[in-house]
């Protein structure tokens, strides 16, 4: 059988963008001059229907590379392709893509409804079609009732729903999302995740979401790309990069990771102040090197030890108590200090969790943590 989605919805082949006047383009070596380079050198298939995010720092690039999806900025090398078009150099209008920014940029002085309408009534479409697809995309958003109003009368939340509306009622292709949830407060942001998911479903279209929040890419994203200083750290489903860190930038940025210095040796790692804790075999990890070991807050235990698990004992320095789970801060040598997550299920008085000064032991499976270069 043929496949119906032969090509992939965006595909970036070996894309780079040096600013012009940026300090080191004029540079001799161009090894040398990788700050340069805003994005430098990235391939990237994204498929059909999937949710993807771009997940990094401020400045990491993020905003380039959609600039270059869209058509708003050109790249200095690689080409950008669209279902298997390419369309490097052509402007944003020739593009089967739209955007959605921060910024709603919404038409004050029109109707939510006229609003939405405006790309559709441009491009010529006959007006009873329009008025239906605005309808539809009003309801999907869950505007429909209030059509009528203006844009200042709204909430932050519902004019992101009428910029979402005004972007997927062209039925673009792909829809390019940047930081748009960004302006709105914790909890509002959290509902807007969920719905802006659920919406991606319905209208099964490719979003490509720029974030540089951690729970936001994780919880809604089919997959994701770690960005850091231009380049993907780290491409995969959010289980891949969060529980299988491919590099000591991604484990510190996905969530908080405790990376505990040491000596690889055959299967155990040596901290630099304390005991030889077994880590399983590692391929590609030579012997002798020195690496950061890298275990996950809720990956500890503090009791109820099994064996075979990895076993050290530590200060506890601070107990911090946030409802649901305790955060313990636990000194393993002057200077070494990990996070240790605990729900709160068992120890769940006051007086049955450890306080400051008390010495414990933890311990993980080895299975759990990663070495890291
Ligand atoms: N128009 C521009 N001219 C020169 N440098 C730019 C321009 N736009 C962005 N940059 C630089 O490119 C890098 C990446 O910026 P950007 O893509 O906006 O990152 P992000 O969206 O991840 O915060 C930054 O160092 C930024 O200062
Ligand atoms: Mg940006």
């Amino acid at each position: 059988m043929q496949d119906p989605h032969p090509h992939p919805a965006v595909r970036l082949d070996r894309v780079s963008k040096q600013y012009a006047g940026a300090p080191a383009a004029t540079h001799a070596s161009p090894d040398t001059s990788a700050h340069a380079y805003a994005v430098r050198d990235i391939s990237l298939d994204i498929a059909p229907g999937e949710f993807f995010s771009l997940l990094g720092p401020s400045g990491c690039g993020k905003t380039t590379l959609l600039r270059m999806i869209g058509g708003f900025a050109d790249p200095t090398e690689g080409s950008v392709l669209l279902g298997g078009e390419d369309v490097t150099g052509l402007p944003p209008n020739k593009r089967n893509v739209n955007t959605v920014f921060q910024s709603y940029a919404l038409f004050d002085h029109l109707s939510l409804a006229d609003n939405v309408a405006f790309g559709l009534k441009r491009k010529g479409i006959p007006r009873a079609e329009i008025r239906q697809r605005v309808a539809d995309m009003l309801d999907l958003v869950q505007l429909g009732g209030i059509a009528d109003r203006k844009p200042p009368t709204l909430s932050g939340g519902q004019r992101q729903r009428v910029a979402l509306a005004r972007a997927l009622v062209n039925r673009p292709q792909v829809l390019l999302l940047d930081e748009p949830l960004a302006a709105l407060d914790l909890k509002l942001r959290r509902r807007m995740q969920v719905e802006l998911k659920q919406i991606q479903r319905e209208v099964g279209i490719t979003f490509l979401f720029v974030t540089h929040d951690q729970d936001e890419a994780l919880t809604m994203s089919d997959r994701l790309a770690v960005m850091n200083e231009g380049r993907i750290e780290q491409c995969g489903t959010p289980e891949d990069v969060y529980e299988r860190p491919s590099s000591s930038f991604t484990a510190s940025f996905l969530g908080t990771s405790n990376l505990v210095p040491g000596i690889y040796r055959s299967g155990e790692v040596v901290l630099d102040q304390g005991p030889a804790l077994p880590v399983g075999t590692r391929t590609g990890v030579a012997d002798g090197s020195r690496v950061s070991l890298s275990i996950r807050p809720e990956k500890i235990w503090l009791s109820d030890f099994e064996a075979g698990m990895a076993q050290v004992t530590g200060v506890v320095r601070e107990t911090v108590y946030s409802g649901p789970t305790t955060t313990y801060l636990i000194e393993l040598a002057p200077g070494i200090t990990v996070h240790v997550l605990e729900q709160n299920t068992f120890r769940s008085r006051m007086e049955d969790r450890w306080s400051g000064g008390e010495q414990v032991e933890i311990g993980w499976k080895p299975e759990h943590c990663l070495v890291l270069d």
